[in-house]
């Protein structure tokens, strides 16, 4: 294994330092290659530039090359994330009101609740996987019952979501297997909550599909689909990525311990330096599009690197560093930004401070169990985080 496997930050930091827009092997293109945005200032522009679209992925040839079945590939794409607007418009507004910072933070008990639940199950322990005992369970909890969910085999949901977003274009035999599997479960969950609706977010969707005019069936089962994966996937990262580095530091962990109103503000900078959603979606540019001095064909990928955004010292002094009470953490760019900055953001948050200040108050005496640096990293081009995080709990 060579260094930059194991750090991605130093081969994006060559990157950034050579300039803001590259040219990159990326196979399953037409080309062979990609465009990869890598500086802070550019990446903003590019993830807020309309000729940079999603719509013109669905009749790509990246799409044409995908082997899932075209109605399968229809039931899981046709979400506000691979849309423009206004498509894109009318998707988000129909979940838009349940994902408020207000309507999050009346949240904050049931959260709360299941983070005790969680910390009650270690209480006694002496060791812990904090990925799979904690940072896995309590995003997924939430947003089970958020869009209503019941009790599932989250054993098999969870191995096909973590397929599914550790694949890259072109998914292979696995992924496909993970990909319908997922499907079929999505369209069982929505046939079970329309004879048996209740007040969570699906019953609402399905009756707007039902009313025929503002969401047809792919569309719900792809809202659905991105909201189960969306939800979990990325949030696990968040709490895992803060726990290691706060592992690495016990100063610093001292003093959110000590001071646990800091920790919302902690959360944007563990955001910022280890950011969970390492790359932007795939974008296609509508347009030649020129980038400082550089132009991109009509018809090319496009990717923005958040994760070599996020470190750009222009932007944040000694990016490099970890510091909880950085002043202007909160611009990094880990949601992304424009029309499709991430709608759980207010969630996800919440949940992280929650998460996070949980496990320091319950756990002072918390170290990690094996070296840092033997740690493994999800693979995949899209997420940053680790597959276990095994810790002594006193
Ligand atoms: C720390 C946790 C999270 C991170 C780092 C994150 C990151 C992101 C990023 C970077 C995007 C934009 C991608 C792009 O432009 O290509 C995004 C979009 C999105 N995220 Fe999140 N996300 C997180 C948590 C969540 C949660 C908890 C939900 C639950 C609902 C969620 C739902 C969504 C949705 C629906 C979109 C698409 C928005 C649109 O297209 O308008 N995310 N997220």
């Amino acid at each position: 294994m060579t260094q930059t496997d194991i750090d991605p930050h130093i081969m994006l930091a060559a990157l950034r330092e050579a300039g803001p827009v590259h040219e990159i092997p990326f196979p399953p293109t037409e080309t062979g290659t990609a465009w990869l945005i890598t500086r802070y200032a550019e990446a903003r522009r590019a993830l807020n530039d309309p000729r940079l679209a999603k719509g013109p992925l669905q009749d790509s040839p990246l799409q044409a090359a995908n082997p899932l079945p075209p109605e399968t590939l229809r039931a899981i794409s046709r979400h506000m994330l691979d849309a423009d607007p206004p498509d894109h418009t009318r998707l988000r507004r129909l979940v838009s009101a349940a994902f408020t910072a207000r309507r999050i933070e009346g949240l904050r008990p049931r959260i709360r609740a299941i983070s005790d639940e969680l910390i009650g199950a270690l209480a006694g322990r002496d060791r812990a996987d904090l990925i799979d005992d904690f940072a896995f369970p309590l995003p997924f909890q939430v947003i089970c019952e958020l869009i209503g969910v019941p009790q599932v085999d989250r054993t098999s949901f969870r191995a096909w979501s973590n397929v599914i977003v550790a694949g890259d274009a072109a998914p292979g035999e696995e992924e496909s297997h993970a990909i319908t599997s997922m499907v079929a479960y999505v369209r069982e969950l929505v046939e079970r909550r329309r004879a048996e609706p209740d007040d969570a977010l699906m019953s609402g969707l399905i009756r707007a599909s039902d009313a025929g005019d503002r969401l047809d069936r792919d569309e719900l089962t792809s809202l659905v689909f991105l909201l189960l994966i969306a939800g979990h996937e990325t949030t696990v990262n968040l709490i895992g990525n803060a726990m290691y580095l706060l592992l690495g530091r016990p100063e610093q962990a001292a003093a959110l311990r000590a001071d646990p109103a800091l920790i919302p503000g902690a959360v944007d900078e563990f955001l910022r330096y280890e950011s969970p959603v390492k790359v932007s979606t795939l974008r296609i540019a509508t347009d030649p599009v020129t980038i400082a001095g550089t132009t991109i064909p009509a018809g090319a990928v496009v990717m923005i690197s958040l994760m070599a955004a996020n470190r750009d010292d222009s932007v944040f002094p000694e990016a490099d560093e970890l510091q909880p009470t950085r002043a202007d953490a909160q611009q990094h760019l880990a949601f992304g930004h424009g029309v499709h900055y991430c709608l759980g953001a207010p969630l996800a948050k919440l949940e992280g401070e929650i998460a996070i200040g949980a496990l320091l108050a319950h756990f002072p005496g918390m170290r990690a169990a094996l070296p840092l640096s033997e740690l493994e990293w999800r693979p995949g081009m899209l997420l940053r985080g680790l597959r276990h995080l095994p810790v002594h709990l006193r």
